[in-house]
């Protein structure tokens, strides 16, 4: 390990500055900053209003680039005027493509199940740069909007293979994928079946997959358990902010994103602007964050030191205003920290104290910097061959009268009208009476029958969506596709 690592770092908006102060001062107080030097960073809302639209400057990036880690308080989204969260912005730039999140149970942090005896030791693994998080949306006619959700197999692979090489390093035995595979075959299909061939790599350990709405059932009434769950991004963005709730709060989950060139550590919790200002912010999740930096970079000592300062800490009932003993005074951030730097050295006694070092842990290398984006795969050599499109249309006809434009459109083709769905139902060649349409419809035209796949490319599919066109609005258009053989796209609800 070199002597000083440096770390980018970027203090944050509203309790930001002053959490994020009172961390590095304990970091101090505990030795740390004699292996580590950090550089301030332009990050935060302030940066937008100067003109930088990713509420970055340029220095801030090349800096966070260099330094290869990034230290950062919470960030104002500015609403409304187009600014994109800057959070959402650092990890996608950046790669930083799993999201662990670390949920314990901590003394004096009040809980149902501290109450009960459960102790919660359990931590979640979140896709962090794909699914929704695209922000890939369009309004496609006068009453629908769409939002793309993209999953590919290698950024699942990326994510799960982090998942099992960080549960294989902790000694956890099990590793949950949770997922929505029931509904979104495809998508989550592929999430899963990602992680059950990734878990072939790491024999030991038990893998086991569960559906994302019993998983929030289970993970209220029975938490223990799970040690290891893997989610793709909307799905454990909702389900680790359940887990935060479980174990007391926001103020209590760290973060981290990690990915293969840069890493980001900060708080799960917001700017709290109703209390900014006023030193009296709860710095623990911050804390608890840059803890799991120090051991990201192999400071697993100092890590331990602090660990154990703070939780003996919270076990004498010391506390900031947002939770603990009412009858117990509360202590002002500054004050809370330095109650946490007194107890440097000493040990919880109610709980078990964290281990002084992990004889394993990595030493950190910074790795080296990219020259170019990289083109990450899973599937190569797979022969594909072109059986039709989907094309999306922009009108208010009904079903019928809409299939008797479609058919005359398609006649001197190589396609028929196959089907036509609304918001994914089938309304033709079978319908319901029942089923509303909106002003957005599916129409699916493939092979006529006698056509072998493959005997031409996508631009008989092309020359067949300017004809529609010259009749309909197309909205979008999408390739029918067989890889390998096997069907790349879904069937229609009630087909
Ligand atoms: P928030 O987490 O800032 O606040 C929610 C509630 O929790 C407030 O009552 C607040 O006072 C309290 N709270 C939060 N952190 C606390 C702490 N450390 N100690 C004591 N109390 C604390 O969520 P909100 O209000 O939805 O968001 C405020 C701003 O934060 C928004 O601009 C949002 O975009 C941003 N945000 C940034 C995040 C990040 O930088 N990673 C994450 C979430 C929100």
């Amino acid at each position: 390990m070199p002597s000083q690592i440096t770390i980018a770092l970027a203090p944050g908006d509203g309790i930001g500055p002053e959490i994020m102060n009172a961390t590095i001062e304990l970091f101090r107080l505990a030795g740390v900053l004699d292996h580590v030097h950090f550089v301030n960073v332009e990050m935060g809302a302030h940066v937008f209003a100067k003109g930088f639209t990713r509420g970055m400057t340029d220095e801030a990036i090349r800096s966070v680039e260099d330094c290869g880690l990034l230290f950062k308080g919470p960030m104002e989204t500015p609403k409304g005027g187009g600014g994109k969260s800057i959070n959402v912005t650092a990890r996608k730039l950046w790669n930083a493509y799993a999201n662990y999140r670390h949920f314990k149970t901590l003394p004096g942090v009040d809980t149902l199940y501290s109450r009960a005896g459960i102790h919660l030791d359990f931590a979640i693994v979140r896709e962090n740069i794909e699914d929704t998080y695209g922000g890939i949306e369009h309004r496609l006619s006068n009453d629908v909007v769409q939002c793309k959700r993209l999953i590919s197999a290698p950024g699942c692979d990326e994510v799960h293979r982090f998942a099992f090489q960080t549960a294989r390093r902790l000694g956890i035995a099990k590793v949950h994928c949770g997922h929505k595979a029931n509904i979104m075959k495809m998508s989550d299909g592929l999430f899963l079946e990602r992680f059950r061939a990734t878990g072939k790599d790491f024999a030991e350990i038990e893998t086991a997959d569960v559906i994302v709405d019993a998983l929030c059932m289970n993970l209220v009434m029975k938490p223990q358990m799970y040690k290891m769950i893997v989610l793709p991004n909307l799905q454990g963005d909702i389900v680790s902010d359940l887990c935060a709730g479980l174990v007391g709060g926001l103020g209590f989950a760290p973060s981290a994103n990690i990915g293969n060139h840069i890493s980001i550590f900060e708080a799960v919790h917001g700017t709290a602007p109703d209390i900014a200002g006023r030193n009296i912010a709860n710095p623990t999740s911050l804390i608890l964050s840059g803890l799991m930096m120090l051991r990201h970079i192999g400071l697993t000592q100092q890590a331990a030191n602090i660990e154990n300062a703070l939780l003996a800490t919270l076990e004498s009932g010391t506390r900031t205003g947002d939770f603990g003993n009412p009858a117990t005074p509360p202590l002002g951030t500054n004050e809370f920290v330095h109650a946490i730097a007194d107890r440097l050295g000493s040990k919880p006694t109610t709980v078990p104290a964290i281990a002084d070092a992990c004889p394993d842990a990595p030493a950190y290398v910074h790795p080296p910097k990219p020259t170019a984006p990289q083109v990450i795969r899973t599937f190569k050599n797979v022969v594909t061959h072109v059986v039709g499109c989907d094309i999306y249309l922009d009108t208010p006809l009904a079903p019928l009268s809409l299939a008797g434009e479609l058919h005359r459109v398609c006649e001197d083709t190589p396609f028929k009208l196959s089907l036509i769905s609304n918001r994914g139902t089938q309304v033709w060649p079978v319908g319901s009476i029942y089923t509303e349409c909106v002003d957005y419809y599916r129409v699916r035209f493939e092979l006529k029958d006698g056509i072998t796949p493959g005997t031409f490319g996508q631009s008989r599919c092309v020359a067949l969506m300017d004809k529609v066109a010259e009749k309909f609005s197309v909205c979008s258009y999408e390739l029918l596709r067989i890889f390998d053989g096997v069907k790349g796209y879904s069937m229609a609800q009630g087909q």
